[in-house]
């Protein structure tokens, strides 16, 4: 159910790892200021002073510790925080918020990985999330293989695998499946777009369905 307060829209990224999510988010913001669209761009875990600091515990491998569903939990905490302190107060005033990555993860990592319940998980995110549901999530989908190479070359130039990316292919596979899953489960929300593309297409792609599907252009 779409949030009343909600004024701005509210774009989420997701996907595996090296998808280019992060590149994607920057030209997006671009292209809405480019409209005069006030945006903000942030991502998760973090997003705010208190999430970015589980960030760091999570990712240090902390949270592996933990069950998925305990690690779900510490997830969720940070997005309860995340979207108080920074998406809600923007999403009222009217700006756009882009987010590289948001609950989905918590679903697709977690959830699906983690064999959870999805009903579990599902009530996880009515309490974290409440009704401040995106209005678009874009799926970068490529096979797990690229998106391993292109975090490894990542790597190289000097970045530490975080606690996924030293998961084996298998994970990766299977994360990409569950993505899909829940882009089919909510076809009106979710778009999958191809990133094995070259990043101007993909960016193409992206701005076409929010034109398509937020700004209600025909393209
Ligand atoms: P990050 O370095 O931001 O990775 P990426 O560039 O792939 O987005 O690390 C975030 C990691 O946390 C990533 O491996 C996905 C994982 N994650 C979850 O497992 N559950 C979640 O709910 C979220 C938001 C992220």
């Amino acid at each position: 159910m779409a949030d009343p307060h909600h004024q701005g829209k509210f774009i989420t990224l997701e996907g595996g790892e090296g998808a280019g999510k992060s590149t994607q988010v920057r030209a997006i913001a671009e292209r809405l200021a480019a409209r005069g669209i006030e945006t903000l761009t942030t991502r998760e875990p973090g997003g705010s002073a208190k999430a970015e600091e589980l960030r760091e515990v999570i990712l240090s491998g902390f949270a592996k510790q933990f069950s998925p569903i305990g690690e779900a939990m510490l997830f969720s905490a940070a997005r309860i925080d995340h979207l108080d302190q920074t998406i809600r107060p923007a999403l009222a005033r009217g700006v756009w918020v882009v987010c590289d990555r948001f609950m989905d993860s918590t679903q697709a990592y977690q959830g699906a990985l983690g064999n959870i319940d999805p009903r579990l998980i599902k009530a996880l995110e009515r309490v974290a999330v409440g009704p401040t549901r995106p209005d678009l999530t874009l799926i970068l989908d490529l096979p797990a293989e690229i998106g391993l190479a292109r975090a490894a070359a990542r790597r190289k130039k000097g970045a530490a695998a975080d606690r996924f990316e030293g998961e084996d292919l298998e994970f990766h596979q299977a994360l990409r499946k569950s993505f899909l899953e829940i882009a089919a489960a909510e076809l009106e929300r979710c778009a999958v777009i191809d990133a094995a593309q070259d990043v101007d297409q993909v960016s193409a792609q992206i701005w076409d369905e929010i034109r398509r599907r937020l700004l209600k252009e025909s393209v």
